[in-house]
């Protein structure tokens, strides 16, 4: 076989069924977080409106945050220097990690390169090194748990998504002394939806298994310190292992976990994701820090996020744009056809100026193809306008499918 045209011959069959992952260069601006400079494939650049970012808060253009950055990269330049077991882990990192830790209401907390990472090698690290350990998973975790369980190589079972019900199945149906791990979401990425996080940890307790919890899209934006749907359903001393980002609504880049001191001492010792990669760069764990800091104490931005939200969905609504029924900030407009979802962002951006991300398989499942809407406090009331109407000129031009009128609400006006 030869290797290079096999490549190449999988990629082009990728773009022929519309399936392409397009890697858009788009430069958002510090000064104004929703706009980005686009430059396109032949070098032309032009601004756009941004509605696909995960910067849910805006905080990755924070005055305060860019500012520590600068000032800790002259205190201890660029880069770590090292893993962290050598000459990586710095006051700052220590720091962080007491931060999350106390965001989090736990003793301990563990620092990783990215959200992925820790997911990864925390779940592979302690599923293959528990003696007999089965693990319960959600059928819509994120790609990065489904690795680390994978990886683990132990024995798992599916429960359906969402669903107190199929857990407590597949819990009963093992021997009871085993010992048991429950991995789920709280805010699933791309459907938008919310687990229900009390009937799930009941369900865990009766059969004594233990929990961990991606709180990647949720973190920063619920719960009164925005420490995550734990917090704001207030079962956070029932999880026993919660997993965080610092690159979505804290705006900088990161992934930790926050458990008791035991669980948190294991991982750093065993998991390969902690010991053999550089540590993040001393500024970007101080910049972290004062986010987790300044997001905890901002209420305000949390009810900016969940107003444009419910404005969003009320505006597609009464557009009668067929939008998932998303609990979150998270709103998911269903398509159901790759190469459609490609042309909508295509005509979205060359004409409006609009950037929305289409969402395909294998992210998704096949034919629940979707766009992707993350509104932002920093998304005005007239940029909601001008999307919604762009989307509706669209779905008219491509003969997309609207929702009933008798599904339709009356107008927004807010
Ligand atoms: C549910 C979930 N967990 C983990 C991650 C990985 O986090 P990070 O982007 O920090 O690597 C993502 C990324 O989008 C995610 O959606």
């Amino acid at each position: 076989m030869r290797t290079e045209a096999f490549y190449g011959e999988a990629v082009a069959d990728l773009a022929a069924k519309g399936g392409l992952r397009v890697f858009r260069q788009l430069n958002r601006q510090s000064s104004t977080p929703a706009i980005a400079v686009y430059t396109a494939p032949d070098g032309r650049r032009k601004a756009v409106t941004v509605w696909c970012s995960n910067d849910y808060l805006g905080m990755s253009k924070h005055p305060a945050l860019i500012e520590t950055m600068l000032r800790v990269t002259k205190e201890m330049g660029v880069g770590a220097g090292g893993v962290r077991s050598l000459s990586g882990t710095t006051d700052y990192h220590v720091m962080l990690e007491h931060e999350l830790a106390r965001l989090h209401d736990k003793p301990a907390a563990l620092l990783f390169n990215s959200g992925f990472v820790a997911n990864e090698t925390t779940l592979s690290t302690l599923i293959s090194r528990t003696p007999g350990m089965i693990v319960f998973s959600d059928k819509l975790i994120h790609a990065s748990m489904i690795h680390g369980i994978r990886n683990a190589r132990a024995e798992k079972r599916i429960f359906e998504h969402n669903d107190p019900d199929s857990l407590e199945q597949e819990l009963r149906s093992v021997d009871a002394r085993r010992p048991k791990l429950v991995v789920l979401e709280a805010v699933y990425s791309m459907d938008g939806d919310v687990a229900p996080l009390a009937p799930m940890l009941d369900a865990a307790e009766r059969h004594g298994a233990m929990t961990y919890l991606d709180e990647v899209h949720a973190v920063g934006m619920y719960g009164p310190k925005g420490a995550g749907m734990a917090d704001r359903d207030r079962v956070m001393p029932r999880v026993t292992i919660v997993q965080g980002t610092l690159g979505k609504a804290f705006g900088v880049v990161g992934g930790y976990i926050a458990a008791s001191r035991e669980i948190v001492d294991f991982v750093r010792q065993f998991a390969p994701g902690m010991i053999f990669s550089t540590a993040l760069p001393p500024a970007v764990a101080a910049t972290a820090s004062e986010s987790v800091r300044i997001v905890s104490r901002s209420g305000d931005l949390r009810r900016q996020l969940a107003e444009r939200a419910e404005r969003l969905k009320a505006c597609l609504r009464a557009a009668g744009l067929p939008f998932m029924p998303s609990q979150s900030h998270i709103v998911p407009v269903l398509v159901g056809d790759p190469q459609r979802c490609t042309d909508i962002c295509d005509l979205l951006l060359s004409r409006y100026s609009l950037c929305v991300q289409p969402i395909k398989f294998p992210t998704v499942a096949r034919g629940t193809e979707r766009l992707r809407i993350t509104p932002a406090p920093y998304h005005s009331t007239a940029m909601m306008d001008e999307l919604i109407s762009a989307l509706a000129e669209v779905w008219t031009e491509l003969g997309l499918p609207f929702a009933r009128r008798s599904d339709r609400r009356e107008a927004v006006n807010a």
